[in-house]
């Protein structure tokens, strides 16, 4: 993607020819989208779901060779959910396109394919999200799930406070692009300095510049995670985020970051399934090790007033203090490494043989009580 990266114009002409790195980014927004919305029309407590998709940068509709785009993308899944779920499941998109060529495009694109996902609903916004967003959460009741995709070409639009606004409901959750890449080079762009605080919400960017080139990419990310975490923590609410690594032309030296970041941990661990399906990974090449994840589960068991609580709930937990340990591997192993040491005990939720490994509604108990 070349061209003025904090314009976020619409003059990205190639862009539209599909590329990998996109096509691994629409894998991983259709593989959660699916798993999200059939998670949440499957609990029990509801007879109706009522879910919500924001595509702030919303794009044309479609790539150059027809491929769909992020909205529609979201409209297939809701119309399959929908049926699915025999009715009782209802999609409704809000995409907002502030390049004027682009959104004829966008709404052509849409309304081609109305008839075809007509239980989805949607709305599409001529100009910028940053002006539209109030609108579209006045739109959508409090407490329904949404799922807001912020797709700028650089950094224009994930600013921090445009964020916070949709993560300040207690049922939103949001999945970012982040253009880490650019950032050594904004670093060193005096024009650029209100931009890149707006962009943190702090001016602490300006320390990346002392840590080498290579780790300023991750170094941004961090921060950039931590002060969402932060300020959320400060709405009195727990944040979980994943950032993940895509590459531009299958190199690792040449990447950018997706970031999700969710009020639940079944989100961030369905959001690790998906991109690692997406990615094609498997358990084993997830080279993340950090020892420190039975300690964490250790203390998070002595914490809890009961020492017990589910798999889920301790790995939400130690992603509290690192947001990298993976659940199929990592977080599964550490619990199997305390059990085999005799410091805890798993108890299968459904009573199954426990040989089959460890599941997320397992209860982990701290053997011996809290210390
Ligand atoms: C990366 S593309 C989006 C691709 C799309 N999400 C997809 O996956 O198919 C970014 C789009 O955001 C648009 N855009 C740029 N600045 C914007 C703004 N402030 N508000 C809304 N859209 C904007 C651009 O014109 C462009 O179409």
């Amino acid at each position: 993607m070349g061209g003025t990266l904090l314009s976020g114009s619409g003059g990205n002409v190639d862009y539209w020819d599909l590329k990998r790195n996109t096509q691994v980014k629409h894998d991983i927004l259709s593989g959660y989208l699916e798993r999200w919305a059939s998670i949440l029309s499957g609990r029990r407590t509801k007879t109706h779901t009522n879910l919500h998709y924001v595509d702030g940068f919303a794009g044309r509709g479609r790539y150059r060779e027809g491929e769909p785009g992020s909205p529609l993308i979201a409209m297939e899944i809701g119309q399959e959910m929908h049926e699915h779920r025999g009715g009782s499941l209802d999609l409704y998109c809000y995409n907002v396109e502030e390049n004027a060529d682009n959104f004829k495009s966008l709404k052509r694109e849409v309304d081609a394919v109305r008839s075809l996902y007509s239980s989805v609903e949607v709305l599409n916004f001529p100009g910028s999200f940053q002006d539209y967003a109030d609108r579209i959460l006045g739109e959508i009741s409090a407490d329904e799930d949404t799922f807001v995709f912020i797709d700028p070409f650089g950094y224009r639009g994930v600013e921090l406070e445009q964020v916070l606004k949709f993560l300040q409901r207690r049922r939103s959750e949001v999945f970012v692009t982040f253009m880490s890449r650019y950032i050594g080079r904004f670093m060193r762009d005096s024009n650029r300095e209100a931009a890149m605080t707006a962009v943190f919400g702090t001016d602490e960017w300006k320390k990346l510049a002392e840590i080498p080139a290579a780790s300023q990419q991750s170094g941004a990310v961090e921060l950039y995670g931590k002060q969402l975490q932060e300020k959320v923590a400060e709405m009195g609410k727990d944040l979980y985020i994943l950032p993940i690594d895509v590459s531009f032309e299958d190199t690792k030296a040449d990447i950018y970051h997706l970031i999700h970041a969710s009020q639940h941990p079944k989100g961030r661990m369905t959001m690790e399934l998906a991109a690692d399906r997406a990615k094609r990974l498997s358990a084993q090449e997830n080279l993340f090790y950090d020892p420190q994840v039975p300690i964490y589960a250790l203390e998070a068991l002595r914490d809890a007033p009961s020492g017990r609580m589910t798999a889920r709930d301790l790995a939400g937990k130690i992603w509290l203090r690192s947001w990298y340990p993976s659940w199929r591997k990592d977080i599964k192993e550490a619990i199997r490494e305390l059990e085999v040491g005799g410091e805890v005990t798993v108890r299968a939720h459904d009573g199954r043989n426990r040989k089959t490994g460890i599941e997320e509604r397992d209860v982990v108990v701290l053997n011996g009580g809290r210390h």
